[in-house]
């Protein structure tokens, strides 16, 4: 397995790779866990080549201090990549990736302004920039997003129509623990005491209540409440835990009349 640590290396890494040879992303900010592994299996199933890029993206935290405690767990990342058969992990530093000190950006003008866009202002033009970034760098023919950032592979979705770039963009179900708690790299910062209360969160989700009575019963639950809403026919949902920024989605309820 390769380290990429450099443009260039990358750049000449993708270069050798002769073109017949399809090659699929994985887009992520380390702290890799089980839902990672998954978007990696498929896009090893489904490529001849794996890239999974590992970088903590700066220009999509709106707050400071998530970006400062932002787990980073390297040597895991790079034996989770092994075991997995990735066959490089690019790994750039931001000055490498941002030589404009991020003077241009993508920026979509509509739904990225709804649900968490609403609660992290710039957070997906952020994410788009770097995705753009990604791509032209490794030249994926696919790319693999989980579907717990709903919001994000929606945007990612778009922005690949909307600029005519030449990559699939794979949706991917969400893993979730067997209490149903989403896996999310963030997960790994909540306390034992928190960790347990997180699993009301998915339960009251996945109830028929209309998304004001899930986030009254959130609230009385005692968790921080970003939004409850239900959009293009899934529930999607922000919340605080100790802290900690949670966020899910489920299809929408059919009874409800929207
Ligand atoms: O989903 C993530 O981990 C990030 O938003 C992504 C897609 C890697 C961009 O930094």
């Amino acid at each position: 397995m390769k380290i990429l640590d450099t443009i260039n290396a990358l750049q000449n890494w993708r270069k050798s790779i002769a073109h017949d040879k399809s090659v699929g992303i994985v887009p992520t900010m380390g702290a890799l866990h089980d839902g990672h592994r998954s978007l990696i299996a498929r896009c090893r199933r489904e490529n001849d080549i794996c890239v999974v890029s590992i970088f903590v993206n700066p220009t999509q935290f709106n707050d400071p201090n998530d970006l400062a405690t932002y787990p980073v767990t390297f040597e895991e990342d790079r034996a989770i990549c092994e075991a997995e058969g990735v066959d490089a992990i690019f790994m750039p530093q931001y000055g490498d990736l941002y030589p404009d000190d991020y003077r241009y950006r993508v920026s979509e003008d509509r739904e990225s302004c709804l649900l968490c866009g609403a609660h992290r202002p710039g957070h997906f033009d952020g994410v788009l920039s770097v995705v753009m970034k990604l791509f032209n760098l490794a030249q994926p023919r696919r790319a693999y997003f989980g579907e717990k950032d709903w919001q994000q592979l929606q945007l990612v979705k778009g922005m690949v129509d909307a600029f005519f770039m030449p990559v699939s963009v794979v949706a991917c179900p969400t893993v979730r623990e067997t209490d149903d708690l989403a896996l999310s790299s963030r997960n790994r910062r909540l306390t034992s005491d928190h960790r347990k209360k997180a699993a009301r969160f998915p339960h009251l989700l996945s109830t028929d209540a209309s998304a004001a009575e899930v986030a009254r019963l959130l609230k009385t639950d005692g968790f921080e409440v970003d939004y409850v809403e239900d959009f293009r026919g899934r529930r999607c949902a922000a919340i605080h835990c100790g802290g900690v920024r949670l966020i899910d989605n489920l299809p929408a309820p059919k009874t409800e009349d929207r």
